[in-house]
């Protein structure tokens, strides 16, 4: 972790929570928290949760982020929601682009990049998540992949959208798996991406908070988070414990 730069760490709850639970794990993460701690910690909770969780949040240091946008502002697009609806909501921050919306709901890198710029025009920081599946890194084309993912954003929106912005590099193939990227492997992509932001615009990629995700857990979460291109995590199974997220975020510092 760069001193320069604030630790960013995230919980994806992905489909999990209730209002019950939910309530029961924001304010047990609230109690393990230090005061006066910098950087930020971020929940993204379900749609449906988003209010509960923004009034849950009230006064604390934590912020609420969400786990997909739609990338039209408003109309007939049933089942979607808007990146206005999600700053309604108090949502600070967004994820774009996780693999399982790539995988799952056929999302291209232009949709993403649509969703990035969706989020942007609201106001919101998109979380560009990006990363490459096991056939793709063993056919040796992890640069290429995670290249094109970021160049969509890129070309589109220039260097300068990257200041409200957050990259999280998340190998497919070490997301929910309890595969972990070796700190190398991790710190390996991470520059690259930041190389390749600073070919644009150095002084915004000296800024950009790169975060790593995919089976961060409380004892790799130190050895992740020591290398100077990693800026924090996303942390998805481990957030929706009190006591992994907490020691999690411990690590990096909060
Ligand atoms: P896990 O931490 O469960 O591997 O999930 C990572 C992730 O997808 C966060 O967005």
């Amino acid at each position: 972790m760069s001193s320069s730069r604030p630790t960013w760490v995230a919980g994806n709850w992905k489909m999990h929570g209730s209002l019950a639970g939910n309530a029961a794990l924001v304010d047990a993460i609230q109690k393990g928290l230090k005061a006066g701690i910098t950087g930020e910690i971020v929940l993204c909770a379900p749609f449906p949760y988003l209010d509960q969780v923004s009034r849950l949040l009230s006064g604390s240091m934590m912020t609420l982020g969400a786990q997909d946008v739609s990338q039209d502002a408003a109309g007939a697009f049933t089942g979607d929601v808007s990146a206005a609806m999600l700053a309604d909501f108090g949502c600070r921050y967004v994820l774009v682009g996780h693999s399982e919306r790539r995988r799952l709901h056929g999302e291209t890198d232009e949709k993403v990049a649509e969703k990035f710029g969706a989020a942007l025009s609201a106001g919101l920081r998109p979380v560009l998540c990006l990363g490459e599946t096991l056939a793709e890194r063993k056919a040796g084309q992890t640069e290429k992949i995670v290249i094109r993912q970021l160049e969509a954003v890129l070309t589109l929106y220039g260097a300068a959208a990257f200041q409200n912005a957050v990259l999280a590099y998340e190998p497919v193939w070490a997301i929910g798996t309890g595969r972990v990227a070796t700190p190398e492997e991790a710190e390996a992509v991470h520059r690259l991406l930041r190389e390749r932001v600073a070919m644009k615009d150095s002084s915004i990629a000296a800024e950009l908070r790169i975060v790593y995700g995919g089976s961060v857990k409380a004892d790799n979460a130190s050895f992740l988070f020591a290398q100077p291109n990693i800026d924090g995590g996303l942390i998805g199974g481990a957030s929706l414990e009190a006591k992994d997220f907490l020691a999690i975020c411990h690590a990096a510092n909060f």
